[in-house]
């Protein structure tokens, strides 16, 4: 880790004077889900990563969280790491994050990628759905919770792989107040489709061709809302794309910045 800093762990690869490229991961992950992009890209970007508030190494605090707050963590993030304009590239409750902070300040980034996630807020079954969680974790344990929501994030032939074990060990190690916090702010979340036509900044889009939590044809409808934008499958992968098939997903990201970052650079 580079430091600790508002109460973040935040983590660096490559060189600072390079364009800069924050990774925002999905519930209940940490920034080690994007290991495979930063050692990659790394070589051409400055990659910085994050766990967000109440995963990973930063702790939970009160657990009251909401999804603005989410937006300020990753603002303070960037001005305190002196981020020049970066590209933002969120998975899932990741993508939440950093599609509300495009809508929020678009100026202050310079291109968006989007993995295995969704524009639109929760409807009252996903809220339903969350409130159930928050029950489970407070009569079962975080670590119930946790063993049980995983398998539903990565396809089949994943779970049998060392990666699923390994990311499985760290996320039974998030405690319960960060998982409710991060369940709560995930319900009462905004909606972000309404912004998707009027984003400027070049767009890729990617999804697991069998991610169930935020299936490609909804993908494919944000990404043709969006008049700057590219939409790719990814095979062999369900919601956790970068994770499960990285050399695709490495390959496409880098051939959209060398094309969409680079050249305007
Ligand atoms: C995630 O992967 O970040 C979550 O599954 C997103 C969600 O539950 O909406």
């Amino acid at each position: 880790m580079d430091k600790i800093k508002n109460n973040h762990a935040i983590f660096s690869k490559g060189n600072s004077k390079n364009i800069p490229i924050v990774f925002i991961h999905g519930f209940p992950f940490d920034h080690n889900m994007w290991n495979h992009q930063t050692e990659k890209l790394s070589q051409e970007y400055f990659c910085v990563s994050y766990d967000i508030r109440g995963l990973g190494k930063s702790p939970a605090g009160e657990g009251q969280f909401t999804m603005e707050m989410f937006v300020d963590d990753l603002m303070e993030i960037i001005k305190g790491s002196k981020l020049n304009t970066p590209v933002i590239c969120g998975l899932s409750m990741g993508g939440y994050i950093a599609q509300r902070a495009v809508e929020r300040e678009e100026k202050n980034f310079r291109a968006l990628i989007l993995c295995d996630t969704k524009s639109a807020g929760d409807n009252n079954d996903a809220r339903i759905k969350r409130a159930e969680g928050i029950k489970k974790i407070n009569e079962l344990g975080s670590k119930q919770y946790v063993k049980n929501f995983l398998p539903n994030c990565f396809s089949e032939e994943s779970t049998r792989k060392l990666f699923y074990k390994e990311t499985l060990n760290r996320s039974l190690k998030t405690s319960s107040v960060g998982l409710k916090g991060c369940l709560l702010a995930m319900a009462g979340r905004t909606d972000t489709t309404e912004f998707l036509s009027k984003i400027k900044i070049p767009v890729l889009i990617i999804c697991g061709e069998k991610d169930k939590l935020s299936p490609p044809h909804i993908m494919k409808e944000m990404a043709e809302s969006i008049s700057n934008s590219e939409f790719h499958i990814i095979p062999r992968a369900g919601h956790i794309s970068p994770l499960e098939n990285p050399e695709t997903v490495n390959k496409i990201i880098a051939d959209f910045l060398s094309r969409e970052v680079v050249s305007q650079a």
